[in-house]
Order: C-alpha cells, then structure tokens, then sequence
C-alpha cells in the first residue's frame, strides 16, 4: 500500500522521516517504554534510524504495517507514532511523553480505525497491553472497544515471551461507545 494520511479533528497523521529518528530515541527511551512496549531497549538513534528508513517502509510495501507519525501540523516535529499490524487488525502506538495528557491517541485510535474498516477486510481492530497499562486502557476503552480478557499476548514481549495481557477488539459492527466491563 502506498502509506496515505489520515486527519484527527486536532492533528495530522502522516508518514515518518528519517528527520523524526533523534525525537523518536528520545521518546523510546523513556523508561516506561522498558515496562510496556516491546521496542528494543536501551533504544538508540540507530534502532530510530532502522525502524523509519527499513521497517516502516517495507511493512506498506508489504501491507504487514501501516504506520504513521502523530503531528499538530504538516512538516511539524513528531508527537507520537500510530501503527495497525495487518492482517491481524492489531494496533500499536505510544506517545512522547511532554505530549501526553490531552487524549491525542483516542483521536489517533478513532482515525485508524475508520481507515481499517474502509481500507482492509479486517473484521475487528484489536489491542493488547501488558496488565497495569491503565492509560492505553482507558484510550482503546474511550474508543468504544470492548474488554475481552486477559491473557498471554499475541504480539511477542522483548523477550520473545507472551507477555500476560489485556486484550480488546472494536468490530465492524461494534457502536465505538465506551463500553462496561474493562478491569481498571
Ligand atoms: C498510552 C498513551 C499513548 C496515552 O496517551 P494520551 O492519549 O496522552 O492519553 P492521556 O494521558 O490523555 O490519558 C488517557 C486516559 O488515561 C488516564 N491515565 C493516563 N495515565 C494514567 C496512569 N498512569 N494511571 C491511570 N490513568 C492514567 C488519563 O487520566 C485518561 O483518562 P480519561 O480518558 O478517563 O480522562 C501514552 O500514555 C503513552 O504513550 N504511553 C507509553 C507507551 C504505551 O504504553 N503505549 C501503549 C502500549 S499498548
């Protein structure tokens, strides 16, 4: 697939540049990032420089990943990055910490599932997080997914583990209303 843009009613998701590499290792270095993603660790502008100039452009090319940056305008600095694994509808996304707070990654969630559904067969978007990851709990929960358990995680912890997980998915024919039954 050719990588294409999408709109939030605040911002602006469209493709990664090897200019955004030294934001992202800044960002991918946050501690947090050791404890709740599966990015390397201790992350370097190096792994930045293999993930936007390899990874990200192979996985369009190969329709595995579509991913996009999070920006406040067109040619602005990196805020975040958005990621839908195909074809298993699994979404990924963190955001740099000074840009946390203020929701951005409901608006992201909300953008790239109507993408998923208007551009793929998908028939549910889905979300895994290590147990304990309220805030990306509360952000798929704010979207409208629903709660299906815990369990050990489709995508492979660091490790090569399956790290125990929360999982949820929002299906074609889900509302995208928030939804009772989430743990936190
Ligand atoms: C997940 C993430 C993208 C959310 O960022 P955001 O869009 O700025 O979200 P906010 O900080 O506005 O928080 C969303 C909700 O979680 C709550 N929240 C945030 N941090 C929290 C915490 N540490 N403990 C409990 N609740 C928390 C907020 O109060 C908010 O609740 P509300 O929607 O009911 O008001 C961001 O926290 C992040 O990048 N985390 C590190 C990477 C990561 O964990 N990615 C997800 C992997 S599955």
């Amino acid at each position: 697939m050719q990588p294409f843009t999408l709109r939030t009613p605040d911002y602006l998701l469209d493709a990664l540049t090897l200019s955004d590499a030294p934001a992202i290792a800044e960002y991918c270095s946050d501690p947090i990032f050791e404890a709740f993603m599966s990015t390397p660790w201790p992350y370097t502008l190096a792994d930045a420089e293999r993930f936007v100039g390899e990874y990200v452009p192979s996985a369009w090319a190969n329709d595995t990943e579509w991913t996009w940056a999070i920006r406040a305008a067109s040619g602005g600095p990196v805020l975040g990055v958005i990621g839908l694994r195909l074809p298993s509808g699994m979404l990924g996304y963190w955001l740099g910490a000074p840009h946390r707070g203020r929701r951005i990654m409901s608006a992201a969630v909300d953008a790239v599932v109507a993408a998923a559904f208007e551009r793929t067969a998908v028939a549910a978007v889905r979300w895994e997080a290590v147990v304990g990851n309220v805030a990306s709990a509360r952000t798929v929960a704010r979207a409208g997914f629903t709660y299906t358990g815990e369990r050990p995680g489709a995508v492979l912890g660091r490790d090569g583990s399956h790290v125990q997980s929360w999982t949820a998915q929002l299906s074609r024919t889900d509302s995208a209303t928030p939804q009772p039954g989430w743990p936190m």
